[in-house]
Formats: C-alpha cells, sequence, structure tokens
C-alpha cells in the first residue's frame, strides 16, 4: 500500500476499508508515513468526511495504537463518562459518589488538568492527605469493595491520537467532526469502560459552538461506541455560562459536597442527575430514566451518596473532616466582590473567559509545568435571567494577591447584559441514545 493512493482515494471522496485505514494510523504512528501525507490527508478528510463505518476503523486503530487498560478485575458493568469541556464543571466530582452509591463501580483513571481548573485529580487534592498515587491492585481491590477508586493515568494510551490531535491543531483540521468523534472515543475505549455516557457541551466557550454541529458530533460518538461494542449514550447540554457557581479547585469540592446533600446549585444538580440516570441504565441497574433518577434521589437523600464519597477519600488517605467543616478546606486570603457596573439582566456569561479569569488567580495550569493554588478561584453571584442592580455583586474572587484588576476586567468581559427581561437558560438541549 502507498499512502499517496489514500490520500487521493479520501480526496475523490471514496470510503477506505478497514486495511488501509489500519495502514495509515499505523505508518503515521511508527514514523514512515511523513507529517506532510498525513496532513493532506486530514485536510481530505475535513473536506471529504468519513462514513460511520470509516470513522468506527480510525478509532479502533488508534485505540490499538498503544496500551489499553484492562478492567476485567472489576466485578460489574463499568461505566465512565466523558465530558468535552466545561467550566466549572464540577459533575465528575458528583457523579463518581453518587452513582458508586448504587452499586455501579466507579473505575477512574484521572490526568491533570490543563488550562480553566485543574483536573480532577487536582481538585480531590484539596482535601489534605488525598493521594493516587496506589498500586494497579490497590486500585482494583478498592473498586471491589468500596465501588469507587481513582488512580493516576499511566500507561501509553491512544500514541496515534496524541501525534495526530498535534498535527490537526497546525494544519487547521481540528474542526472535523470525524475527527473529533474519533479522537475522544479512542482515549475513552482505550481506558477500558463497558460502557460510555457522553456530555456534549454547546454555546459562547464551549468547543462546539451550535447546537447542530453538536447535535452531529453526539451522533457521531454514540454510532462509533455502539458499533464498536461499547454502549454509549449522550446528551447534549447547555455551556452558555459555567456550571454551578464555583469554579476553582477546594471551591469545586465544597460545591460537590453540597451537590451530593441535596443543597447544590439547580443546574449541577439537575446534569448530575441526567448524567447519572444514563449511568444506571448503562450499567443495568434501571429499566427507565425515571427509575433510575429515584434511585439517584433517594442515596442523595438518605446520605448515602457523601457517605460513599468520605469513605472513597478516606481509603487514599484523604482528611474527611474537612468534608465535615469545609472551613477547613484551602481557603484564599483575599475575597474580593465584583461590583455589576450596570443594571439589567445576565444574558450570557461566556464561559471561558470566566475560565481564563480562574487560570490567572492560580487555579488553573497555562503550561504543563505551572503549579496550581487549589484554594483560589471565583464564586458567581448571578447567573443568566438573574436581574442585577448597579453595585451589586455579580462575582466574588478568591485570590492571594490583592492584585486582581486583569481577573475583575476578564469578569466584566465574560457577563454580558440585558435591559429587557432574560428568561433562563435550557440546560439540556437534547439526549442521543
Ligand atoms: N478533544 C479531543 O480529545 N479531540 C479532539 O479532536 C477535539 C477535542
Ligand atoms: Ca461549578
Amino acid at each position: 500500500m502507498r499512502m499517496v493512493d489514500m490520500i487521493e482515494k479520501k480526496r475523490d471522496g471514496h470510503e477506505l476499508t478497514k486495511e488501509e485505514i489500519a495502514f495509515v494510523i499505523k505508518g503515521y504512528t511508527d514514523g514512515t508515513i511523513p507529517d506532510y501525507q498525513m496532513s493532506a490527508f486530514q485536510m481530505a478528510v475535513y473536506f471529504q468526511g468519513m462514513t460511520a463505518e470509516e470513522t468506527a476503523e480510525f478509532t479502533m486503530a488508534m485505540v490499538e495504537s498503544g496500551d489499553q487498560v484492562d478492567l476485567s478485575a472489576i466485578e460489574g458493568v463499568k461505566v465512565d463518562k466523558h465530558s468535552t469541556g466545561g467550566v466549572g464543571d464540577t459533575t465528575t466530582l458528583v457523579l463518581a459518589p453518587l452513582v458508586a452509591a448504587l452499586d455501579i463501580p466507579v473505575a477512574k483513571m484521572s490526568g491533570r488538568g490543563l488550562g480553566h481548573t485543574g483536573g480532577t485529580l487536582d481538585k480531590l487534592e484539596a482535601v489534605p492527605g488525598f493521594h493516587v498515587e496506589i498500586t494497579e491492585k490497590e486500585f482494583f481491590d478498592l473498586v471491589n469493595k468500596n465501588k469507587i477508586a481513582v488512580i493516576g493515568q499511566s500507561g501509553n494510551l491512544t500514541p496515534a491520537d496524541k501525534k495526530i490531535y498535534g498535527l490537526r491543531d497546525v494544519t487547521a483540521t481540528v474542526n472535523s467532526i470525524p475527527l473529533i468523534a474519533s479522537s475522544i472515543m479512542s482515549k475513552k475505549i482505550a481506558a477500558g469502560s463497558d460502557a460510555i455516557v457522553l456530555d456534549v457541551k454547546v454555546g459562547a466557550g464551549a468547543f462546539m459552538k451550535d447546537l447542530p454541529m453538536a447535535r452531529d458530533l453526539a451522533k457521531a460518538m454514540v454510532e462509533i461506541g455502539n458499533k464498536v461494542g461499547r454502549q454509549t449514550m449522550a446528551i447534549i447540554s447547555d455551556m452558555n455560562q459555567p456550571l454551578g457557581y464555583a469554579i476553582g479547585n477546594a471551591l469545586e469540592v465544597k460545591e460537590a459536597v453540597e451537590t451530593l446533600q441535596g443543597k447544590g446549585p439547580e443546574d449541577l444538580h439537575e446534569l448530575c442527575l441526567t448524567l447519572g440516570s444514563y449511568m444506571v441504565r448503562l450499567a443495568g441497574k434501571a429499566e427507565t430514566t425515571e427509575e433510575a433518577r429515584k434511585m439517584l434521589e433517594e442515596v442523595i437523600e438518605n446520605g448515602k451518596a457523601l457517605e460513599v464519597f468520605k469513605l472513597f477519600l478516606q481509603s487514599q488517605g484523604g482528611d474527611t473532616s474537612v468534608i465535615d467543616d469545609m472551613t477547613k478546606l484551602p481557603t484564599a486570603r483575599f475575597q474580593i466582590e465584583v461590583p455589576a457596573k450596570e443594571a439589567g439582566y445576565v444574558s450570557q456569561i461566556t464561559a471561558d473567559e470566566i475560565g481564563t479569569a480562574a487560570m490567572i488567580l492560580g487555579a488553573g495550569r497555562a503550561t504543563k509545568e505551572s503549579e496550581i493554588d487549589l484554594a483560589v478561584g471565583l464564586v458567581l453571584h448571578k447567573k443568566i435571567g438573574d436581574q442585577v442592580e448597579v453595585g451589586e455583586s455579580i462575582v466574588t474572587i478568591h485570590s492571594n494577591t490583592e492584585d486582581v484588576e486583569s481577573v475583575k476586567e476578564k469578569i466584566y468581559h465574560a457577563y454580558e447584559m440585558s435591559t429587557s427581561k432574560v428568561g433562563p437558560a435550557t440546560l439540556i438541549h437534547d439526549e442521543i441514545t
């Protein structure tokens, strides 16, 4: 086989075979196919697309390019959740103990975050003593015993995707549905779960700016999952404003605990129940989403979900007294209010600008080497539809320095106000099953 023929075939809109796709991925990963040919190939895919069959083969070829996690030592159906990236997205912290409380195994391999706030690992480290340096055997044992554990990511998962994603970034070929769908799904499939629930974000500040494109991406990913034997469902949720009120590591732990206690922000609670219901269904613990939802509401009300969260933290060295008394969580030295400059109704809060504001404070990493400050971040007081008076605080900045001018500027820029009444935002735009 020759790469030039693969490029030509795709350029002319024909369907590649499984063997041809495997040739392209393998050759590019091992370096026998150079960047310039792969660049041309990706541009051909960008314009011609790929069939569902090709997209699934492309995904599996990337999965097979590296290690695959074997979770067979864990009893039960392993359901994973993936979000395409939100700001202040605290759902994992809530969902993991929530579904584990229903005896669904949560075997989380998690990485460090880059960008707005830390990843799930960083957030959990706001609990003193908590660590993820456990052996694989300890990890499996903990999941079998407590139904929940988190381990740091190890192994060489989907090297093909790493290399291809890097190339797409500099060849203007990121925005292709089959390439995005296969990239995300290859990582999820290599991570070893039996079933996958996807949360595709749409809106200003999300990767997908409009609903038709978000829907196409969700459908493409669900199709890949189902074709390769991993049952997959997706929802499309709103990112025209950050989820919940808290953005920042310790602040989000606090918000997650409040949500597990049934006193969290309405939108975070609702999104967790929606995603959780699908996870419960895919795990085979409920017939319908309604039934699953009732089960989840029950473990919030009877305190089991919070108990599981504490047991999980404790089993990995965490001091859970900070959960009983959250004033003991890392706290920033200064709390600075951001007063509204104009009156009106909030119409949009550009999520990635709010995320950048949190990153400037130190809540996230600008580069892989940056140290993050677990205590800092933002707490929003006004969300879409809320009425605001001049001088009223819209956000509290939690900072370890007093100079927060550039942070304030980002916040003012993120908030869009309307003089006429604005209705509340729609949270769930669609569900694809
Ligand atoms: N996120 C990914 O992991 N891959 C893409 O291609 C786009 C977003
Ligand atoms: Ca939040």
